[in-house]
């Protein structure tokens, strides 16, 4: 049977495609920084078909060597293990950063990472790349009233420029990988997507960015924001998101960029789902909704993949009842 290795098998996106993979079938070797972490590997070998065909590999994307052995044998790697930097080695914002050192300590690491990793799969002579990257590579200077997945691509000097390091890591590393794909006849495939929801492979996943906008009202009793955030926000179930890669990665002819996100929808819009969802709870007071209609997505290429895709109220709601559901116990 085929075997596949994930980049970043203990993350939120990492550990679906896992979950994904085994439920398909396939053997995956997968990758975090310390492979004896017992907090983060006992989860994913609690997965189903985990003790057969899971097997995990400590690697550190600065160090391209220490993928050798989690890529032996693999057909495909899945690459999950770039989460955005928001601060440099000190500590200090990545928006307070000089664009010398935004770049050095911010965006050219996930570059070079993402160079490491991919120099690993060619050399065990893997022959697809998924990557994950995000819709913050997607917001041209001027925005696009529907975005492509071909027209809607960031400027890094435009975000650089605004102090956006974090946001313009994420093009750097498409526009690296993509060159580098050409370069040595990989096929490449490239997912955006941005907030995401959906049950988790491990508690640690609840804490981090975007489960915590629903976990802080559902279990706190309290949202995360004082005020709702202007403009709208896409959202999409990680299992659609772990769907689409493995779509992608068994259709021979995918590659390019794919959007892995729904219909955008306004944040105040969002917040009145979660409320729904967590009646009693204390919630930023409703606003107006924005002037600017939500973000617009043109989904044809999202769609040729044949994953039949949730969308937002569905997605919160499946995540609620499942985090009350006491999943950790
Ligand atoms: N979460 C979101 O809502 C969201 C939204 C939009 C886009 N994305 C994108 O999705 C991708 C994955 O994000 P995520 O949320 O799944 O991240 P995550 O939960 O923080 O997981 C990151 C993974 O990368 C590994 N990792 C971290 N630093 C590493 C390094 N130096 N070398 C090798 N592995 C390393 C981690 O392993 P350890 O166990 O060693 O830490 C972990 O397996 C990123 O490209 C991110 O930008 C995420």
């Amino acid at each position: 049977m085929t075997r596949i290795t994930v980049a970043g098998a203990s993350g939120l996106v990492g550990s679906n495609i896992v979950r994904e993979a085994l439920k398909r079938g396939y053997h995956v070797s997968g990758t975090l920084r310390d492979a004896e972490d017992t907090g983060k590997t006992r989860w994913l070998m609690a997965l189903p078909g985990a003790p057969e065909r899971l097997t995990l590999f400590s690697a550190d994307s600065r160090d391209s060597h220490s993928f050798d052995a989690a890529m032996a044998g693999s057909d495909a790697v899945f690459i999950a293990c770039f989460p955005p930097l928001y601060r440099a080695a000190d500590g200090t914002p990545a928006r307070e950063l000089d664009r010398q050192r935004g770049y050095e300590e911010i965006v050219r690491p996930v570059r070079d990472g993402c160079l490491n990793v991919l120099a690993a799969a060619e050399r065990a002579g893997i022959g697809s790349v998924m990557l994950c990257s995000s819709t913050s590579s997607t917001n041209p200077p001027v925005p696009l009233a529907i975005k492509t997945e071909a027209t809607a691509l960031s400027d890094a000097e435009h975000q650089m420029a605004q102090g956006k390091f974090t946001a313009a890591e994420k093009i750097v590393m498409e526009t690296a990988a993509q060159d580098f794909c050409v370069a040595h006849n990989l096929r490449l495939c490239i997912f955006l997507p941005t907030m995401m929801l959906g049950p988790v492979v491990m508690p640690q996943h609840l804490e981090g960015g975007s489960h915590r906008f629903l976990v802080a009202p559902i279990r706190d009793g309290r949202a995360v924001h004082d005020t709702v955030p202007e403009g709208s926000i896409s959202v999409s179930h990680v299992g659609d998101v772990a769907a689409l890669f493995l779509n992608a990665y068994e259709r021979p002819e995918a590659r390019g960029r794919y959007f892995a996100v729904y219909e955008s929808l306004d944040w105040a819009d969002l917040y009145a789902e979660f409320a729904r969802q967590a009646p009693g709870a204390e919630m930023p007071p409703a606003t107006e909704r924005s002037a600017e209609p939500p973000t617009q997505f043109d989904f044809t290429r999202r769609d040729a993949l044949g994953v039949t895709m949730r969308d937002i109220p569905t997605t919160i709601a499946e995540t609620a009842r499942w985090l009350k559901s006491q999943p950790f116990g």
